[in-house]
């Protein structure tokens, strides 16, 4: 199987090209990737060598280049990753987030009916359903829950599926679509919380938690999400959304203490902030369609996951400090400026 992973430089991306490779040998994975500030070459040094595997630094958004890209390379399904994925950044800016989501995941498609009506598939994110309240933890967002939402960054997203499902329709272009809850595990862009809680605190620094941290995600370790990935594009049914979650509620603030246990740091160093504009208060995912049709389940415990994303992150501090020198210290300052010293 020849297979183009777009935004394979990034969190999960890495993650699913790590796990391809080593689920299947008879696979061949070409990565396209931009390299924006989230994306990280040095992620992929481990699979650079490996002769099933090829990068090509190039952006989605580009019709040519991608149009040249299918016509040589041939591949049989396409997985598209690459986004613009930061909340907080798609507030301050929200025009790259359309660019990129949005046209980007077009020129993807189009490609896809230029080049043999390729299988495509876009990981999409639990967030376009919008939240959820605090008071009712019997609610679930189920596939069948309508688009709702909050942020630039959802909203680009949000708009990208409804393409999707209308590349479907329209073409009959063989698609489908997963929508995830929060991923956490290695390689995760320290401006995220988990890792940015476990950085600040390896360094004393303040831990800068929003309004009064009682807001709810979903965590799922990476290595899930990927299986369930891969499930629905050998298994999945064309035309169709999955969710994928793993019943894994936690509210922030529990997240950061436990990190701080883990650490032997003090609480001291929380530091509420002022909350995030339209703040989403509580995403939950139903996974019942996946684990019924597909048989998906998530294999790794929060608390075992947690455990070794630190131990991760500890003896990796040369990947993440690299990036919280460089140009990641200018966000930082403005995002949290008022926070830095406590
Ligand atoms: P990330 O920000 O870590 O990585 C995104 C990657 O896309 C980077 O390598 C970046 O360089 C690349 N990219 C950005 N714009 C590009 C462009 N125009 N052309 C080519 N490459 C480009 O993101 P992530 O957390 O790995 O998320 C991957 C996907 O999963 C996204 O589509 C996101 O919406 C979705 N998702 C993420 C989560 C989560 O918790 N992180 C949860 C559900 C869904
Ligand atoms: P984030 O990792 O940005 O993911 P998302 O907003 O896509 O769910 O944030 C997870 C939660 O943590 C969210 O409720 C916002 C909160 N948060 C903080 O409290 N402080 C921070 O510095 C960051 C980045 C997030």
């Amino acid at each position: 199987m020849r297979m183009l992973v777009t935004g394979g430089a990034g969190f999960i991306g890495a993650n699913f090209v790590f796990y391809m490779l080593r689920e299947y040998q008879d696979i061949s994975i070409i990565c396209v990737d931009k390299l924006t500030y989230a994306g990280n070459l040095s992620t992929l040094e481990s699979v650079m060598d490996d002769n099933r595997f090829e990068f090509v630094k190039m952006d989605i958004c580009d019709r040519e280049g991608i149009y040249g890209l299918f016509e040589e390379k041939k591949p049989d399904v396409v997985v598209n990753f690459a986004a613009e994925t930061h909340v907080d950044r798609s507030i301050t800016d929200p025009d790259v987030f359309l660019r990129t989501n949005i046209m980007g995941t077009c020129v993807l498609m189009d490609a896809c009916r230029e080049y043999g009506n390729i299988r495509f598939h876009q990981i999409s994110t639990d967030e376009v359903y919008g939240d959820l309240p605090l008071d009712r933890p019997d609610l679930m967002f189920t596939e069948e829950t309508p688009i709702h939402t909050s942020s630039p960054y959802s909203s680009s997203k949000a708009s990208a599926d409804l393409l999707v499902l209308a590349y479907y329709r329209t073409y009959n272009l063989p698609v489908t679509i997963s929508r995830c809850s929060n991923n956490y595990g290695p390689y995760q862009f320290p401006e995220k919380l988990i890792p940015l809680m476990i950085a600040n605190a390896t360094a004393d620094r303040p831990l800068p938690v929003y309004g009064q941290g009682l807001n709810v995600r979903d965590w799922l370790y990476v290595d899930d999400h990927c299986a369930a990935v891969d499930l629905i594009i050998r298994d999945g049914m064309i035309g169709e959304v999955y969710n994928i979650g793993g019943h894994n509620e936690m509210r922030n603030i529990d997240i950061v203490k436990l990190i701080l246990k883990k650490l032997g740091k003090s609480e001291d160093l929380i530091t509420y902030v002022t909350d995030r504009k339209g703040h989403d208060l509580r995403y939950a995912i139903d996974p019942e369609k996946i684990h019924k049709e597909l048989g998906w389940l998530p294999s790794v415990r929060f608390e075992d996951g947690i455990e070794k994303t630190i131990d991760w992150y500890i003896d990796n501090r040369e990947w993440w400090e690299k990036i919280i020198n460089g140009e990641y210290k200018e966000y930082y300052r403005k995002m949290y400026g008022s926070v830095e010293n406590k």
